[in-house]
């Protein structure tokens, strides 16, 4: 069994380390194949590179697990809304439709999805036996904050908008649970390990409803996996100290901290799951020294129970890999 699988299903305080979008834009050999594929969505979907991207963190980097190359919005791409992504701006996707929604069905749901499944039996063959192969999914509220167009910066909703669309959103969630268990079976059944389930907005949630859009239907997807016992991992980013109430609700196998999160608090506060990440990726782009006094102090606060080492969110663009070497290396000496 690989090291994240101990850790996360047998609770074992072994060596693990990966990062959040450890495949992407900070490596000049993405940059490459990106370049010659202007279409993300393609990209993603093409089996053949974004098996070859997956694996390129892998044969540059001494980490112990790959994440697979695709978006958490080929789900709503597969629920019939067209996704793209502009350069500078961030994804954008076409009006969205109830009744087209609600009418897609699990088969060509998967179908559409078939290349992600194709590339992750690729990966699978030639990844390491001891690496573990995790897979992902977005979160509802997460999706729905794209699916709905209801940001309107980086840290702001239009919560008029939101409220319009209270009526429709229980169905729409359900439908949406339904769809990513269905993702999360594919994934697994292709070759897949483990999955991450990212909710990066669940701190735009309104107080009063994150019960209902973010504890809840974490909670049910969470109750999936334990069904068909599957390692999973959440990650309810930017909601403070109720990283602590969503932890008692939805019991997850593990919980990334994102870093917001203090490690010291998060150690006392969360328990009965395994804790990961946590390290600001903007520590990455500052001098050695201070990579290495960041990374420290969570090394140092989980040395004695299971911890998988990772960041408080994605590697950004402009991290020299260089420095993620050194980090790595730091991590295995320690
Ligand atoms: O972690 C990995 O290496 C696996 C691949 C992965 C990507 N997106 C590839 C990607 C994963 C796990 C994601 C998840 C994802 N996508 C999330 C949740 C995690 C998070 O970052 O909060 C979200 C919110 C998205 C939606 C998304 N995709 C945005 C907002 C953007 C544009 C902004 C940005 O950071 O680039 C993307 C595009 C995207 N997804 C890129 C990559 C490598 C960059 C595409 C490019 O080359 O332009």
């Amino acid at each position: 069994m690989s090291n994240l699988k101990k850790i996360l299903v047998d609770k074992i305080p072994c060596k693990s380390i990966w990062f959040m979008r450890q495949a992407g834009r900070y490596l000049p050999e993405f940059r490459e194949i990106r370049q010659k594929n202007p279409n993300f969505v393609n990209l993603c979907l093409n089996s053949n590179l974004s098996s070859e991207i997956t694996l390129q963190p892998i044969e540059r980097f001494d980490l112990d697990s790959a994440i697979i190359f695709s978006d958490i919005l080929l789900v709503p791409h597969a629920l019939g809304q067209k996704v793209s992504f502009i350069k500078n701006h961030g994804p954008e996707l076409s009006n969205f439709n109830l009744e087209l929604f609600l009418d897609i069905n699990e088969k060509i749901f998967s179908q559409k999805l078939n290349p992600i499944y194709k590339s992750i039996e690729i990966v699978r063959k030639k990844l390491d036996r001891k690496k573990t192969l995790i897979s992902f999914v977005g979160a509802p509220w997460t999706l729905l904050i794209y699916m709905f167009g209801l940001k309107k910066n980086n840290s702001e909703l239009d919560y008029i908008e939101l409220n319009k669309l209270s009526k429709s959103m229980e169905q729409t969630i359900d439908k949406l649970i339904k769809f990513l268990c269905i993702h999360i079976r594919n994934q697994i059944e292709s070759g897949a390990d483990v999955v991450q389930i990212f909710d990066s907005w669940a701190g735009l949630s309104p107080e009063d409803k994150i019960k209902d859009y973010c504890y809840i239907p974490n909670f049910k997807i969470v109750e999936f996996c334990k069904e068909k016992k599957i390692p999973n991992i959440c990650f309810p980013k930017g909601i403070k100290e109720k990283y602590e109430i969503f932890n008692n609700f939805v019991k997850p196998d593990g919980l990334n901290l994102d870093y917001e999160i203090d490690p010291s608090w998060a150690k006392e506060k969360l328990k009965n799951v395994v804790l990961q990440g946590g390290l600001d990726p903007k520590v990455l782009l500052k001098s050695e020294d201070i990579i290495i006094e960041g990374a420290t102090k969570y090394i140092q606060t989980f040395k004695d129970i299971p911890y998988v080492f990772n960041l408080g969110h994605g590697l950004l663009p402009e991290t020299d890999p260089d420095k993620v070497n050194k980090l790595i290396k730091f991590y295995r000496n320690s």
